[in-house]
């Protein structure tokens, strides 16, 4: 392998109650230091509970990963897909995209959109048979798009 591309994929439950001002302060701190590490990749929160898929070289994942287990913020991290290989990324161009469950969508501000010229919906023209992240996080995507939204509203 030449470039080998770490993938991990995890779902956890937030502690407390996250307010709109949180998850923006977190975006905030974690795409700059996505930015820096060379991390790319979507966090989703819906009623208290995350996925996030981060992918990037495997020592700044690791040491993300290690980071993100003892975040008091939120608990009971479960990983639910982690692998090594050769592959492009699935979100190049997002140092770490957000969506959340649409009935607070009237409540966000531009502040949580990221890119807006990419769109979650492109995981599903990724899907590779053989490679199980992008099956997961299609998969994930056509089942529950529905409730999730990153349109601002006025
Ligand atoms: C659900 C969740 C997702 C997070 N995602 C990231 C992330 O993508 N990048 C990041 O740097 N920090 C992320 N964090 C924050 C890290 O856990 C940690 O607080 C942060 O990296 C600050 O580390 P430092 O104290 O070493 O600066 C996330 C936290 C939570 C609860």
């Amino acid at each position: 392998m030449q470039n080998p591309i770490r993938s991990l994929v995890y779902v956890s439950r937030s502690i407390q109650r996250m307010s709109l001002d949180d998850l923006n302060k977190l975006l905030i701190q974690a795409r700059a230091s996505n930015q820096a590490t060379g991390i790319s990749g979507v966090l989703l929160h819906h009623d208290g509970l995350f996925l996030q898929l981060m992918e990037g070289e495997p020592e700044a994942i690791e040491l993300l990963f290690k980071k993100i287990l003892m975040d008091r913020r939120h608990e009971a991290v479960l990983i639910l897909v982690d692998s090594l290989r050769d592959r492009p990324r699935m979100f190049p161009d997002w140092k770490m995209g957000f969506y959340h469950f649409s009935s607070i969508e009237h409540l966000v501000g531009p502040g949580l959109i990221e890119n807006a010229a990419h769109d979650m919906d492109k995981v599903t023209q990724l899907v590779d048979p053989d490679d199980p992240v992008t099956l997961l996080m299609a998969t994930i995507w056509k089942a529950n798009r529905q409730h999730f939204d990153r349109t601002p509203r006025a």
